[in-house]
């Protein structure tokens, strides 16, 4: 205190060009040197620590990787989706992999951190929210993972709106106190509400108690106007995007995230050490290069990594990789099983606060009866995959909008669209850039990933078209769903080759019933 309190004075000296520097000036120039030079050491003592700590941890992640990496194409026994938050993987768990497992295969998920236990059961397929440091409780040699990974800036951004969807929810309580012993009720019963699932067992609370401190300041006011509707900044209805990004919990658990979470680094790590190793990383920005080096390797080692960008693509890659694989591996079981099935997906489908609960299993079980029978009869091609995917996902996309508007209703004049986007400032883009500066990098690898495997997905579909030529119409389709021109023209005179044996099969046919015609 005493010191803050000489600072205007000693600059006072300075300012007033006197050459004379009184003693006690003097003294304290030689202690502030002395402290720095102290401070100096330790910071760097600090970050040797740091290095040390964050090779140390590479090292040994890297080690453990070598011997998985060898047939990574291959589905093994269990599929581990690490489910990064706001990446699309939702559509994913209800469309597809719903479609694919029974429910009695999936593992059970860690709400209960200390208690999971996935190795117990026999199952089949863990989608969760949970970081690679789960696989130290999974059988890794016989562990196939998947991911999907988002642009930063997208991702930051959504998780901004959801944190505030979410949250807004409860405002149809009087107050807090009403809202939060709500969900402890919820919690009690048997639905799993999106506040038990990290990270939104932070983000939503923190941001629905700022909500709520907003519509009291708003009612003690009286009457608010407010004159820019741009909703990433409105501090009368709600916490600014800026000061959201700002805040130590998004730096806990936002910023860098995907990185984080494929590395098995977040602030939910199962491991011990993963928070200091965290905590220096996030500390001295250089040693961020080992982190993004092990998450690279990870995504190398990967079954499957998708691209919320690319979504279409993404998907079709998936039911050619996973998929394909899933419902050959199908062993068929008895059909009594599935009307149990059915009705016990209903209670661990997760379910937020509020409203319409029973949307989303409207959405996807109309669809699914007849898929699943014809899953599980052997039937199941990539091709119906694909059907019930498209249809499952209309109709995921229409409940989660009325869910949005429904909740978003309760901050007007707030509201996220597609187009609000753009009303972030150019300097908050770049704010959450240098942020995420981890994320970008790993982003810009899994789109080299993304483009190989497109790739060579192509390539083997060309060559199984070429044996079944009944099939081709659907597998033309998925080759060139949305492949470069380059290539599309390299790949021409094959289509054509194939076009013209397709037009003859159905040359030959029609005659083929004329002359039955005929005959009758
Ligand atoms: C909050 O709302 C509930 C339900 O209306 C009411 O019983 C309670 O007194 C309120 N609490 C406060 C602190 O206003
Ligand atoms: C994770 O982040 C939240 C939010 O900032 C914080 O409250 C919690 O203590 C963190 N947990 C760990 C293990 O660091
Ligand atoms: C669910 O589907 C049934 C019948 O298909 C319909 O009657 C019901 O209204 C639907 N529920 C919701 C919440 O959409
Ligand atoms: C289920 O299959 C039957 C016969 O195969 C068909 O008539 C019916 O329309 C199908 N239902 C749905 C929801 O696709
Ligand atoms: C599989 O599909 C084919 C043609 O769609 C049909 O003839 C066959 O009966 C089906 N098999 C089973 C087990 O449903
Ligand atoms: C928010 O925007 C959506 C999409 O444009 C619209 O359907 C909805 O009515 C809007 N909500 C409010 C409260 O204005």
């Amino acid at each position: 205190m005493s010191t803050r309190s000489r600072f205007p004075h000693n600059i006072r000296v300075w300012n007033r060009g006197t050459m004379k520097l009184n003693p006690i000036w003097k003294l304290m120039a030689l202690g502030s040197l002395l402290l720095a030079s102290v401070i100096g050491s330790f910071a760097e003592l600090d970050f040797g620590h740091c290095e040390r700590v964050v090779k140390n941890w590479a090292d040994s992640s890297s080690s453990r990787e070598e011997h998985v990496n060898n047939d990574k194409r291959s589905l093994k026994d269990l599929l581990f989706f690490l489910h990064v938050p706001r990446t699309g993987g939702r559509t994913y768990f209800h469309c597809f992999l719903r479609k694919l497992y029974d429910s009695s295969e999936e593992c059970p998920r860690s709400y209960d951190k200390l208690h999971f236990n996935p190795r117990k059961e026999k199952c089949k397929l863990l989608a969760t929210h949970d970081d690679y440091s789960v696989m130290a409780k999974l059988p890794r040699e016989r562990t196939s993972v998947m991911t999907i990974v988002r642009d930063p800036i997208a991702r930051v951004l959504s998780t901004y709106e959801f944190s505030v969807e979410v949250a807004a929810r409860f405002l149809v309580h009087p107050n807090l106190t009403s809202a939060s012993r709500m969900s402890s009720r919820i919690r009690k019963s048997n639905v799993i509400s999106t506040l038990d699932i990290w990270p939104w067992t932070y983000l939503v609370p923190w941001m629905r108690e700022d909500l709520f401190a907003r519509r009291d300041a708003r009612k003690v006011k009286g009457v608010v106007i407010i004159e820019d509707d741009n909703p990433y900044d409105m501090e009368e209805m709600l916490m600014p995007l800026r000061k959201y990004l700002d805040a130590p919990t998004a730096h806990d658990i936002i910023h860098n995230g995907a990185t984080f979470q494929i590395t098995g680094l977040t602030n939910n790590s199962y491991l011990s050490e993963a928070h200091e190793v965290r905590h220096c990383v996030q500390k001295y920005k250089s040693l961020g290069e080992h982190v993004l080096q092990v998450a690279k390797r990870r995504l190398d080692s990967m079954l499957y990594v998708g691209l919320t960008e690319e979504h279409r693509e993404s998907a079709s890659l998936f039911a050619n990789v996973v998929g394909s694989q899933v419902l050959s591996q199908g062993v068929p079981s008895d059909a009594t099983a599935k009307t149990k099935t059915f009705r016990s997906e209903a209670s661990v489908t997760i379910s937020e606060p509020g409203s319409d609960k029973s949307n989303i299993q409207n959405g996807t079980s109309e669809v699914a009866s007849n898929i699943t029978t014809e899953a599980k009869s052997g039937n199941m091609t990539v091709k119906t995959l694909m059907e019930v995917y498209e249809g499952c996902i209309t109709h995921l996309r229409k409940s989660q909008g009325t869910r949005r508007a429904n909740s978003l209703k309760r901050i007007s004049p707030a509201n996220f669209t597609k187009g609000t986007r753009t009303r972030v400032p150019r300097e908050v883009i770049q704010q959450i850039k240098s942020l995420n500066n981890l994320d970008v990098e790993l982003f810009k690898y899994a789109k080299e990933i993304f483009a190989k495997e497109h790739e060579l997905v192509s390539k083997k579909l060309i060559s199984t078209s070429k044996r079944s030529i009944g099939d081709l119409p659907s597998e033309i389709r998925n080759v060139f769903g949305e492949m470069g021109d380059e290539k599309l023209w390299k790949l021409l005179p094959m289509a054509l080759i194939l076009l013209l044996l397709f037009l003859l099969f159905l040359f030959v046919n029609a005659r083929r019933r004329r002359t039955s015609k005929v005959k009758i």
